[in-house]
């Protein structure tokens, strides 16, 4: 039984090499990370220079920890890289309160994703089809020569179906879609290779012409799911009865549920966790950001990727299920050496028990800005921290960055130009100048 929380208040107020010892200790990084003034890795130039094209440095954005998860019952500490302020706090925040109802529960589909294959020129479409199915076998054992590795790992093809696809702006074509089960990679090298691997068979088999290969990011058979309990005091609101705080959420929710315009937003505050784990450990986010936005369209009407229900005994029931095509190996999960960090701290090893994760920071996150928005207002959490960064824009340095803050937040007026007079006043006060 591991006993060690998640639940470390007060982490905020700590320096960052105090938080980074705490968190060295929570995940047993060893001695060198836990001693004082540690040092946290960083991509080198030659290993940026390995990774992609036309290199000339390396960009920096804030590696933080958001507190409080505690997921299938056991406590864990979230990696995110984000620049937006507000976000690993409201995170932090809401995972707080969803502890307090026992903590997230999660499910996870197999690691399954789709290679399409596009046929063209097929002379008859409808028996070639048929003929393709007839050939699963022959197509499944083909695939699986490709990768031993994987399938030696207990991965590799497993089923194909194929799409009659009658009219497209240059007429028909069939669709063959490879399901690979990727085990812990995200998986497009692995099926991308497969599908391209299949083309003379499909051809032969097909009469027609194979035109694109390629994954698929509509990762519709890798869904991950979380869900949790808020007890309904944890939502009291000041003056007001612990159900309005419920009832919020709940009317928050079903303006997303028949607004599309709403649910974007909506979504767009759960992508706001799930991306800023997906890059802290080095997983491609355009993959999962493109997948859970069709996945929320897959109605023919955009939808929120959460529910918010109340329990009989009037507490909020969250929920999500989403695509996750996330990995714990392959591409910058281990060539990064502050991804391989995050996964350390995260301590997973297997692909579905991140997407689990992600999954339950997703429903944190839109909990968080529900919320904000549905009790206080977004704003007013924000503007401290934005005021800050324009007063750091303006050139605050040191104590001047709360001064200049402070007096923006003051006079209400939050701006560049603010900045600057206030910050030149401050200057000439202080004899900086
Ligand atoms: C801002 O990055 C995210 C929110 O707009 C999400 C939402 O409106 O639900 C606060």
């Amino acid at each position: 039984m591991d006993i060690k929380t998640s639940r470390i208040p007060g982490f905020y107020k700590l320096s960052v090499y105090e938080r980074r010892r705490l968190v060295a200790e929570f995940a047993s990084l060893g001695s060198a990370e836990s001693q004082p003034n540690n040092e946290m890795p960083a991509l080198e130039l030659e290993q940026a220079e390995r990774m992609i094209e036309n290199v000339i440095g390396t960009y920096c954005l804030p590696f933080a920890i958001a507190t409080n998860f505690t997921i299938n019952g056991q406590d864990r500490l979230v990696p995110m890289v984000i620049e937006e302020p507000s976000v690993v706090a409201g995170l932090s925040y809401a995972a707080r309160l969803v502890r307090d109802g026992g903590g997230f529960q999660t499910t996870s589909d197999e690691p399954l994703m789709i290679g399409q294959m596009q046929i063209l020129d097929v002379p008859n479409p409808a028996a070639a089809r048929l003929r393709l199915l007839g050939a699963k076998s022959e197509l499944l054992e083909q695939a699986n020569t490709i990768d031993p590795v994987l399938v030696r790992l207990g991965g590799g093809a497993r089923d194909i179906a194929v799409h009659l696809i009658p009219a497209s702006p240059i007429g028909p074509m069939l669709v063959l879609h490879l399901i690979y089960d990727v085990r812990d990679a995200m998986g497009a090298n692995a099926v991308n290779t497969a599908v391209e691997s299949l083309t003379a068979t499909v051809e032969r088999l097909s009469g027609g012409r194979v035109g694109l290969r390629i994954i698929s990011n509509l990762a519709d058979r890798r869904l991950a799911r979380a869900w949790g309990r808020v007890p309904k005091e944890s939502l009291a609101l000041e003056g007001l009865p612990a159900e309005e705080g419920v009832q919020r959420v709940l009317e928050a929710h079903a303006f997303a549920e028949v607004d599309p315009y709403r649910a974007t937003t909506h979504n767009k505050g759960i992508m706001n966790g799930i991306d800023a784990v997906a890059l802290a450990t080095g997983n491609d986010w355009r993959a999962i950001e493109a997948g859970a936005h069709a996945y929320a369209a897959r109605s023919g009407v955009y939808k929120p990727l959460t529910t918010w229900e109340r329990s009989a005994e009037g507490d909020l029931i969250g929920s999500i299920e989403l695509p996750l095509a996330a990995g714990t190996v392959g591409g910058a999960t281990k060539s990064h050496p502050q991804a391989r960090y995050a996964l350390q701290i995260l301590g997973v090893e297997h692909a579905r028990e991140l997407a689990e994760i992600m999954a339950s920071v997703g429903l944190a996150q839109n909990l968080a800005a529900l919320r904000a928005l549905a009790m206080e207002g977004i704003q007013r959490g924000h503007m401290r921290l934005h005021a800050r960064q324009v007063a750091m824009a303006a050139g605050a340095e040191g104590e001047l960055v709360d001064l200049v803050a402070d007096r923006m937040i003051q006079a209400q007026t939050v701006r560049s130009d603010a900045a600057e007079t206030i910050l030149k006043a401050l200057r000439v006060q202080t004899g900086s100048v």
